[in-house]
């Protein structure tokens, strides 16, 4: 980041004001750095994070205004239209779009790391068979680190890189196998000669009783939604992530962290929450009493799916989701689907409110993805787990920069101290009833 002047701060504690550095990157908000407060005695205040940097990033880009997403550089439209999920991932790791053979051969690594140890088996087995599969992915995942002892050597670069492979390549098989654990079913192992949507749906919906042939229309969909959910900044579930990873964590433990995060209703597990908001609507005559539930501040009910911290215009992945669901449900006659007509009118409703209006609330990246993935055949209780599948490639995108920034520290955010002053122990026998 350049840094191109300062801010002067006057404190008003009869010291000379002092110069803060403002710095800009290639695109966006600039930044004041304010690591010298703490000299001067004073800590920011930026609870939630609304103001505040809490790194240099060179991956993803987003401008909430604008309703705009780079990743290094590339708008989502594009790659959501022109590009696939591997590439899109060796995009977010090293940077740059691969040639043919690099595309090729970061393929071919992510396939031959997609088995997972014949032990893993018996981890699921620890789980009752009605565990959420977020439960199971969290628990699966972070268990991983103790097959993969090598993968705590975070400071060296090609661990790191056959760790990032490792987990791109392992998540999807972790993910059909929470849902095979839930249903009863024997575990599908993945084909080296599938790509990676395809893979996925295969070890999902197959059975070793017959062939499994997965519709290339509908591989193709999922392929474009997990580049859709593959990397978004420095969310809740990536800072996570980060934080985790700044100790020097496995990555395995840290991605594990991120997916715990990425669980709320409030991040990833909205998708989940705006189908089952969409089933209790169940009719659209339903939607204005559910719109003024979203209005009012003495219910905690929100309106899944609408609002984002940063975008305050249309979340464009949520116009491809749109568009895909769509694409989706015509090529599978589905346009009837009841679920989809309620979230065609509640948008149109919600964008007409002078409340959403006023607070800037569109539809982000979950309202659609839920209708669009039960299309697939996805049950709900998958729907946070795809976006912890797809999200993974950022994640260990983000967990790799971090670790290769010169300026690297251990996180450690400090605190506005609210509680009681010194104060002497009370013996039990001087303390009241
Ligand atoms: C994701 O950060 C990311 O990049 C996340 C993500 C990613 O790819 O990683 O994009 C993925 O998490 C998308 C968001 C999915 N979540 C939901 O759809 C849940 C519903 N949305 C909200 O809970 C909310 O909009 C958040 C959590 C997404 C954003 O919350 P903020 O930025 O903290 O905003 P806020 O809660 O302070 O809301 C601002 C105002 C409030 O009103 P006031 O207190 O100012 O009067 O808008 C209101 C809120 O009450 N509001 C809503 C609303 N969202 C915000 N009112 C009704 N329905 C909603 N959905």
């Amino acid at each position: 980041m350049k840094e191109n002047r300062t801010v002067t701060l006057d404190l008003k504690n009869g010291q000379p004001p002092i110069e803060l550095p403002v710095m800009s990157g290639t695109l966006g908000t600039p930044v004041i750095d304010v690591r010298a407060l703490a000299q001067h005695g004073y800590f920011t205040f930026d609870p939630g994070f609304t103001a505040t940097a809490s790194c240099a990033s060179s991956i993803t880009y987003i401008d909430g205004e604008a309703g705009l997403l780079y990743h290094r550089g590339y708008p989502i439209e594009q790659l959501a239209y022109e590009s696939d999920f591997m590439e899109v991932s060796y995009l977010l790791l090293y940077g740059e779009l691969p040639t043919a053979q690099q595309k090729v051969d970061f393929e071919q690594a992510i396939t031959h790391h997609g088995m997972l140890h014949d032990q893993v088996v018996t981890v699921f087995r620890g789980f009752r068979r009605d565990a959420h599969p977020m439960a199971v992915m969290i628990g699966v995942t972070g268990a991983l680190s103790s097959f993969y002892p090598d993968a705590h050597d975070v400071f060296d670069p090609r661990s790191r890189e056959i760790s990032a492979h490792r987990l791109i390549a392992k998540v999807p098989s972790i993910a059909a196998w929470a849902y095979k654990y839930n249903i009863g079913e024997p575990f599908i192992y993945p084909q080296n000669r599938m790509a990676y949507a395809e893979n996925f749906l295969h070890m999902l919906h197959a059975t070793p009783c017959e062939p499994y042939e997965v519709k290339p229309v509908l591989a193709r969909a999922l392929d474009r939604i997990f580049i859709l959910h593959a990397d978004h900044e420095q969310n809740a579930s990536t800072s996570t992530v980060r934080l985790a990873g700044s100790s020097g964590a496995t990555p395995f433990a840290c991605v594990a962290a991120g997916m715990a995060s990425l669980w709320g209703p409030l991040h990833g597990g909205a998708n989940e929450a705006v189908l089952k908001m969409l089933e209790e609507i169940d009719d659209v005559k339903n939607i204005p009493a559910v719109i003024q539930r979203a209005k009012d501040k003495a219910d905690r009910f929100r309106l899944m799916g609408f609002g984002h911290r940063i975008y305050k215009n249309f979340d464009p992945r949520a116009k491809v989701m749109r568009e895909t669901c769509h694409e989706v449900l015509d090529a599978l006659d589905l346009m009837d689907d009841p679920q989809f007509k309620i979230a065609m009118e509640l948008e149109r409703i919600a964008l007409q409110d002078d409340y959403f209006i006023a607070k800037k609330l569109y539809p982000n990246v979950d309202f659609y993805s839920g209708i669009v993935l039960r299309a697939l055949g996805i049950p709900s209780s998958m729907f946070t787990v795809l976006f912890a599948l797809a999200r993974t490639a950022g994640w260990v995108a983000q967990w790799n920069e971090m670790l290769t920034d010169p300026a690297h520290r251990i996180g450690r955010p400090r605190q506005q101290y609210t509680g009681p002053t010194r104060r002497d122990y009370v013996p039990m026998t001087k303390r009241g009833a």
